[in-house]
């Protein structure tokens, strides 16, 4: 990992500038007033808010995108203060913001930076057009666990992964200039290890070790910082007793002091005033202090900065310059962003992309997101030219704001194409046989059951769209038990029994346990939440128009008791081989104790996945062969090229995602027993063969030792390439000190 976090620059240098001419003419009350973050929703904010903008009291606005009101409330800010500095104003654009793309769970089964960058590009136009200029985004949190409902808006359970996309997604949200027209700030969260949380429980406890902190949590934060991210937020989470906003180990020694961030932290969500609900302040007085030794700069909704930093400031309980350096950065983040001399965004009126652009990106993406988990016997794709008429059953199938996804606040469902709109749009609604079945996901009543199972008897084949509502994930939305809801399997049962083949369409914002579905159908294609845009993406890889590429960013679990199950775990002492695993069922009575496998597995469900990090089927077959390395050794400093030959056997064009995987076999600290290391697209005609090459390099095999020093260790590597992480191919070298 590159270590530059923020080398001064002429761009950087004259909005802190600017931003120290205004500090060093500020009182203590009007810097406080800089690091306060309210709520701007509800009636009336000018009116609840305007005397406290006027008095300098309030430096940034969170959940106000109406532009007139905001303009109403800037006006306050540089017009009424005394030194008019104007309002930052905030929100969670977080796949989206009217055009809503696919969830970021979605996008990453896309393994596609230039994709999800365009994206963020798309949301920052739309956003900073109305009066947004920072984002809480991206979130990349590295999640394990399904259970955790902001698995959604994670970009999964690898480091690489979630570095490349989240790096991606902060450069489409600020492109190269901070004041250029349809940017925002981005805001990298929840920093750390909020994915962690016990119990897959949201805001629990996230006891972390350092080695497992340095080597699977932190790189995305440093990615997104490497790419220029311009704040951070800190998480909810208590890590090893010390929640992070009041963490200075985290904020400090390594945010700020090894990593040598300058830009803006701030606080999640009244977080400063949980860290007296933790169990770590007294009281708000001391939270404050907490959290600003600890290396916050903003207050997002405690008012523990404005209430108590000045009055510690007069007491000598905390230093001005800290507080001068707090308020400084928040400053230079508006001079950067343009706001001192634009503070009304004219800049920013055209910003937007146009609503065809918009829509064409997010059905591309939606299509990206699409990943193809079972095709029995070609079952997919469908010949819509041969049909006569297809059955479109489910509770998911006609539902334009749930197909959006959590994390929608400003979400337009108008713009929102359905599967059922898309189907009869491809083949006329006469030949469209629609039966939704149940009410919702969570219903039991099957009164719904006899016209689906008549719509499924008229037809050639049967689309259903099953899953979760958008609410049933998300923050504070977490389930313990991560099976289908209410009876839709039942209705798997009912529509089985016509003998029509099933096309199963899942949309939810967590990976399910899907086993009792997949005994039940013939296809199945897991949609996420793909966004405004799912409806015509379905269309068209169920027609076979778009070949279904995209890969699994988590581990699907067999069951909820495998949690936390990832690819990229430890061998532990006692790794499960295959001939050893016994099924609970095969258990003699009074068998030995000793008599199968003393090895790390469950005896109900084995120790492999259902479906591994990195999987998802083609309507083509990729054959991978040939995997040779340059060398056999390789020194520090060299490079060291890693090859195999992909064929495409089968019968029509596709693109793979071809994975390259590495093992440190014997380390200073045991290593994961694989870790994704590359990953390339490629297009292959139907026969076509292509050799691809993966560099490798002595950074990319360093990982954090015992010292914390980020090196690779001489030693044998394992390296192994294929279209997810179960990848047989093997070779191995050796690096040289
Ligand atoms: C929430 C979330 C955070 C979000 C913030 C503002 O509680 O944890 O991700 O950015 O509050 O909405």
């Amino acid at each position: 990992m590159a270590d530059a976090a923020h080398a001064a620059d002429p761009q950087t240098d004259a909005p802190q500038r600017r931003a120290e001419a205004v500090l060093a003419r500020m009182t203590l009350e009007e810097k406080a007033g800089q690091l306060h973050t309210v709520d701007a929703s509800g009636p009336d904010p000018a009116g609840r808010l305007g005397p406290e903008i006027a008095s300098g009291r309030i430096g940034a606005v969170i959940n106000q995108v109406d532009p007139q009101t905001l303009r109403g409330l800037q006006r306050i800010a540089v017009e009424e203060s005394r030194l008019g500095v104007p309002l930052l104003v905030s929100r969670d654009v977080i796949h989206g913001f009217n055009t809503i793309f696919p969830l970021p769970i979605g996008q990453a089964c896309s393994w596609n930076p230039d994709l999800v960058r365009d994206c963020a590009r798309a949301a920052a136009g739309e956003a900073a057009a109305s009066g947004v200029r920072w984002t809480f985004a991206p979130m990349v949190d590295i999640a394990r666990d399904a259970r955790w409902g902001r698995i959604a808006e994670s970009l999964g359970e690898d480091p690489l992964l979630a570095s490349v996309l989240g790096a991606a997604m902060v450069e489409g949200f600020q492109g190269d200039d901070l004041a250029a027209p349809g940017t925002l700030a981005a805001c990298v969260k929840h920093f750390a290890g909020y994915g962690a949380s016990e119990g897959g429980r949201d805001y629990d406890a996230t006891n972390i070790p350092d080695n497992e902190l340095r080597n699977t949590y932190l790189p995305p934060f440093k990615a997104a910082l490497n790419a220029g991210a311009a704040s951070i937020m800190t998480s909810f989470g208590d890590i090893d007793g010390v929640p992070a906003t009041g963490n200075g180990y985290l904020l400090g020694d390594i945010l700020r002091g090894e990593w040598d961030f300058d830009g803006v932290v701030i606080s999640d969500w009244d977080s400063i005033g949980q860290l007296i609900t933790h169990g770590l302040s007294e009281d708000m007085a001391a939270a404050a202090r907490e959290a600003a030794e600890a290396g916050v700069d903003m207050d997002m909704m405690s008012s523990a900065f404005i209430e108590h930093l000045p009055e510690m400031v007069r007491a000598g309980a905390v230093d001005e310059s800290r507080l001068d350096a707090m308020a400084l950065r928040v400053l230079t983040l508006k001079a950067a962003l343009g706001l001192f001399d634009d503070p009304y965004g004219k800049t920013h009126e055209g910003a937007a992309p146009t609503r065809e652009a918009a829509r064409d990106l997010a059905r591309r993406a939606a299509r990206e997101s699409l990943v193809l988990l079972k095709n029995d016997a070609g079952a997919l794709p469908l010949d819509f030219g041969a049909i006569d008429r297809l059955a479109l059953v489910g509770p998911m199938a006609d539902q334009p704001y749930e197909q959006m996804g959590t994390w929608v606040f400003d979400g337009d469902e108008t713009r929102s194409v359905t599967p059922l709109k898309a189907l009869q749009d491809a083949l006329g609604e006469d030949r469209v046989a629609f039966a939704p079945a149940l009410e919702t996901t969570r219903s039991r009543d099957r009164s719904g059951f006899k016209a689906a199972v008549e719509a499924a008897g008229m037809s050639d084949a049967v689309l259903v769209c099953l899953g979760e509502e958008a609410i049933l994930s998300g923050e504070a939305h977490c389930r313990a038990d991560i099976t289908l809801p209410g009876a839709q399997l039942e209705l798997l049962d009912a529509l089985r029994e016509t003998g029509k083949p099933v096309v199963a369409i899942i949309m939810a914002g967590r990976p399910l346990t899907l086993a009792p579905v997949l005994e039940r159908v013939d296809a199945l294609i897991y949609a996420w939440h793909a966004g405004n845009m799912a409806g015509p993406a379905l269309v068209d890889v169920v027609s076979g128009a778009f070949n279904p590429a995209a890969k699994l960013p988590v581990s699907f679990p067999r069951s909820v008791g495998q949690i936390p199950i990832h690819y990229n775990r430890k061998n532990t002492g006692r790794p499960p081989v295959a001939e050893q695993i016994m099924h609970i069922d095969d258990i003699e009575v009074g068998a030995s104790q000793t008599s199968f496998g003393m090895s790390a597995f469950h005896l109900d469900d084995g120790y492999t996945p259902q479906f591994p990090f990195g999987f998802g089927l083609s309507y083509t077959r990729f054959d991978y062969s040939d995997l040779t390395l340059s060398a056999d050794e390789m020194n520090r400093g060299d490079t060291l090229t890693a090859s195999v030959t992909v064929t495409n056997a089968g019968d029509r064009e596709g693109t793979e995602i071809v994975q390259l995987y590495i093992r440190d076999p014997a380390a200073s600290l045991t290593r994961p027993v694989r870790e994704l290391k590359g990953f390339q697209h490629i297009m292959l005609k139907a026969g076509e063969r292509r050799t691809v090459r993966f560099d490798l390099t002595e950074r990319d095999l360093a990982f954090s030792g015992r010292d914390r020093r980020v090196r690779a260790e001489a030693g044998a590597f394992d390296v192994w390439a294929g279209g997810d992480s179960t990848a047989a191919l093997h070779a191995r070298f050796v690096l040289r000190d």
